[in-house]
């Protein structure tokens, strides 16, 4: 498939634009300053914080950070769960949710079988989804105009 281009000028701080790219859902969600300072709060909490599993899969050389991102506030994933390819609801908020941890800070949940991730999306402990969700190739063109594929 050819390659996606967006304008993400208009993306406010936490929301969501998504995109099709090669018929998939690729999620690009503007991250707050808070959230992105919690990431690394949530290493402990996670199967593959660092993103080691499967890198050339999974997490391309530029996004193998804390934030799994290019620009800090800039989160582009695939919106597909590595377990068996439902598509993960995101939840944005922080705080107590039903079916959520109490500490929940915020990312994307399963609803086929519960998988967790945090947002960057790297996969919680012990749910079914062997991986983080995937980062797609990407670069920006400019400070507003993103590249996928
Ligand atoms: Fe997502 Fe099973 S498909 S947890």
């Amino acid at each position: 498939g050819a390659p996606v281009e967006v304008d993400i000028s208009s993306l406010q701080e936490g929301e969501k634009l998504t995109v099709e790219w090669r018929g998939k859902p690729v999620w690009i969600v503007k991250r707050t300053k808070a959230q992105i300072a919690e990431l690394p709060s949530l290493d402990g909490q996670l199967a593959d914080p660092q993103s080691q599993r499967k890198p050339d899969e999974f997490t391309p050389p530029y996004a193998r950070n804390e934030a799994r991102s290019i620009k800090p506030e800039v989160l582009v994933v695939v919106g597909i769960c590595t377990h068996l390819g439902c598509s993960p609801v995101d939840r944005f908020q922080a705080g107590p949710q039903p079916s959520l941890p109490e500490d929940w800070k915020g990312g994307f949940l399963c609803p086929c079988h519960g998988s967790t991730f945090d947002l960057a999306g790297r996969v919680f402990k012990n749910k079914p989804a062997p991986d983080n969700l995937e980062v797609p190739p990407h670069m920006y063109l400019s400070d507003t105009r993103l590249l996928i594929g």
